[in-house]
């Protein structure tokens, strides 16, 4: 049965597993291809926003900032650290916004969480009709046939008298379009160790078929997986930043 704790149980933790990443220079390359290729609007919202670190960033940036997350525990994380942002539980793959926005972004290839090429169609189409003229969608996203099952990433920090240590890896078959992305997390307090594994299904396909899905609704670029710099993707790397402009 696959468990997604990090999200419910284990949200408390989730700001922990993601100390190292830097939200504000992702943050701050979005705004740069916002303000390049965008609309000059001011209107942003953030799909599968986790706890909220980009929206802050936005809010500080002067953005109007909205968040969608599926699970509620991820949201009241948000919430308390963007007091500013609107916030909505919904799951991206049928998005349903009242006002149309100028930029939407889904970061950490959270967009994988549309679990099904059907349900990634319907998630383009519902952030396209979500976008006023001109708008922008924003997302990361790797490349199935690239995976590497052995690649993971390991975190180890000390907090609150506990020691962590955060796991992750990409996990796909060879064959399908279903990933995984697996995650342990192992907390231990005054010599007692308290695991979890979590698995989360993630909808999994290559660049020239999610090129394919956005084309009907945008004007597609693909860029380097840099955020330090706005610079075109080359064919061979498996980890790419995607850019719809909508038509
Ligand atoms: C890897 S976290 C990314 C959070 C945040 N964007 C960040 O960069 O830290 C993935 C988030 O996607 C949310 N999520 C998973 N499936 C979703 C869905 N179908 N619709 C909306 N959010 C979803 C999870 O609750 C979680 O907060």
């Amino acid at each position: 049965m696959p468990s997604t704790a990090l999200y419910t149980d284990l949200s408390g933790y989730y700001d922990l597993m993601c100390a190292d990443i830097n939200y504000q220079e992702q943050s701050a390359y979005v705004r740069r291809l916002h303000d390049l290729l965008g609309n000059k609007g001011k209107d942003y919202l953030d799909l599968a926003c986790g706890t909220g670190p980009h929206l802050r960033h936005f809010i500080d940036f002067g953005y109007t900032a909205t968040g969608v997350d599926i699970n509620q525990p991820m949201l009241d994380i948000a919430q308390l650290r963007c007091p500013e942002a609107q916030f909505t539980q919904q799951d991206m793959s049928h998005l349903n916004m009242v006002t149309q926005m100028d930029l939407i972004s889904c970061f950490l290839y959270s967009i994988h969480y549309n679990q099904s090429i059907a349900a990634l169609t319907e998630c383009i189409a519902s952030v396209h009709r979500a976008l006023k003229p001109g708008g922008l969608f924003c997302f990361n996203a790797v490349d199935k046939s690239t995976i590497d099952n052995r690649d993971g990433i390991k975190r180890q920090l000390t907090h609150d008298d506990s020691d962590f240590s955060f796991q992750s890896n990409w996990y796909y078959c060879g064959e399908g379009d279903l990933q995984q992305l697996q995650l342990s997390i192992e907390r231990t307090t005054n010599g007692i160790t308290e695991q979890w594994r979590d698995q989360h299904p993630m909808v999994a396909l290559t660049f020239a078929q999610l090129q394919q899905l956005l084309e009907p609704y945008f004007e597609v670029h693909i860029f380097a997986h840099d955020y330090q710099r706005i610079t075109p993707w080359e064919n061979s790397a498996g980890n790419a930043f995607f850019v719809g402009i909508k038509h």
